[in-house]
């Protein structure tokens, strides 16, 4: 399992790493490591942010491998799997930290399609109208019936993940590094819980989750 949790979450606005802002009193982070604690993985590799990786340490707790992650996600991602040292036909599972509320059983369902077809991501069907926008201007509409937003956990065979990563080629997600090589990927459905904060807003919403759940 990887985890990448490196990044400066700019749009966040907030002074510290995202991965470690808190949330009704922990850090994304450990909410994100609680969410995926029921599933059990052959081991587990974090990408910190620079200068924070004994804090990070800490909120992992030992058995996990902590890492400096790069200056891209990419980058974090290649960092951590070369610090995994796995490979052949063994599960590589990613997961953004700043997805706390995926489920343990999402995951088990996306590392099960990976094991069967070789790469799988969580994804949801977009509910919104999307439409093509230029200065300010609607130029189309897309067809929403086949638009998903890509979440994680992605997972994929390592030997596979090996190869994609190869190419050096920079990617919001893995799954387009796949797309590129011509390597079909198999989608699960995964709740809209899965989102990734990204805006202050959706940290408001991260805490009247986690409020709720009390
Ligand atoms: N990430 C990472 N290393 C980076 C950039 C991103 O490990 N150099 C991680 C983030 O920590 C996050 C995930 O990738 O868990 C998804 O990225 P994103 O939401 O874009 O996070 P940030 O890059 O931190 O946010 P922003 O783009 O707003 O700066
Ligand atoms: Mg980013």
């Amino acid at each position: 399992m990887i985890i990448v949790a490196a990044g400066s979450g700019a749009r966040l606005k907030r002074p510290e790493p995202k991965a470690l802002v808190p949330v009704c009193g922990r850090p994304i982070l450990s909410w994100t490591l609680d969410a995926l604690s029921p599933v059990t993985f052959g081991g587990k590799v974090i990408a910190a942010p620079p200068g924070r990786i004994d804090e990070v340490r800490k909120l992992a707790g030992a058995g996990a491998k902590v890492i400096e992650g790069g200056a891209t996600r990419s980058e974090s991602v290649r960092r951590a799997f070369q610090a995994a040292g796995v490979g052949g036909d063994n599960i590589i599972c990613i997961h953004d930290a700043a997805r706390p509320f995926v489920t343990a059983g999402e995951t088990a369902a996306i590392l099960l399609a990976a094991e069967e077809f070789g790469a799988a991501i969580g994804a949801t069907p977009v509910p919104d109208t999307m439409k093509n926008v230029r200065d300010g201007q609607v130029v189309g509409t897309l067809d929403r019936s086949g638009i998903w937003a890509a979440a994680t956990p992605q997972a994929f065979r390592a030997e596979l993940l090996a190869h994609a990563l190869d190419s050096g080629d920079e990617a919001t997600d893995e799954a387009a590094l796949f797309e590129a090589l011509g390597i079909p990927v198999r989608v699960v459905a995964v709740s809209r819980l899965a989102f990734k904060i990204t805006t202050p807003e959706d940290l408001q919403v991260a805490e009247g989750i986690l409020r709720n759940r009390k």
